[in-house]
């Protein structure tokens, strides 16, 4: 990634309006990270219209867990939203991952602010699960959603049976602790 590239993405993260000050430091120092050593932690794809940056994407491993991938930040440049390029690069990054695992689950959070109605509604679009929400997390009325999808070689019959295993498994787990008190 060029020098000018990566100010080029910075610039469309500030001019979606959605990301504060700390956010786009944040994106910054991935940007960073990743022009360092890229698809060490990090995997970045872009959606160009001639040489115009249109969107990127970036996301990676999360490295404590056999098979979870976590979308870190996808923008879209203001310019040219609605137009199915944020779909398109999240496709992309589905595609990128099935060949490297037999199955996968994708990870992401994001904001129950108005401002990210359109990402949520993305996301379930793209058939994400609302996994958990947390009241209040980044601030009065902001609260954290957590969103995953699997994808490849998932039977849900087994998805649900491991689920409701561990469901059970803790709730004798609890029991045993209560009874040993
Ligand atoms: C959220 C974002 C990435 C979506 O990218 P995009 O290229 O505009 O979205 P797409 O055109 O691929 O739209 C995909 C779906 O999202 C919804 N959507 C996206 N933009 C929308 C808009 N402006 N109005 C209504 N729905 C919209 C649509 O339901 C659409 O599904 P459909 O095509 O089946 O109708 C983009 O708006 C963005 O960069 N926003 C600011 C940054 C941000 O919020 N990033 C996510 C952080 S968690």
């Amino acid at each position: 990634m060029s020098e000018e590239d990566k100010n080029e993405y910075l610039k469309i993260a500030q001019n979606v309006g959605v990301f504060n000050h700390e956010e786009i430091e944040v994106i910054l120092e991935i940007l960073e990270e990743y022009k360092r050593f890229p698809e060490k932690d990090y995997f970045l794809f872009e959606e160009r219209e001639g040489e115009t940056i249109t969107g990127f994407l970036l996301f990676g491993k999360n490295s404590l867990t056999k098979f979870c991938w976590e979308v870190y930040w996808l923008v879209v440049n203001k310019n040219f939203q609605g137009r199915g390029i944020g779909k398109k690069l999240m496709k992309r990054m589905e595609e990128f991952i099935l060949p490297k695992e037999d199955k996968a689950i994708i990870r992401l959070e994001t904001s129950s602010k108005t401002e990210y109605a359109h990402a949520r509604r993305l996301y379930e679009r793209l058939e994400f699960n609302e996994a958990v929400r947390i009241p209040n997390f980044y601030d009065q009325g902001d609260d954290l959603m957590i969103y995953y999808k699997q994808i490849g070689n998932l039977d849900p019959d087994e998805l649900l049976y491991d689920y409701q295993n561990r469901q059970e498994a803790s709730v004798s787990t609890h029991n045993l602790q209560n009874a040993s008190i």
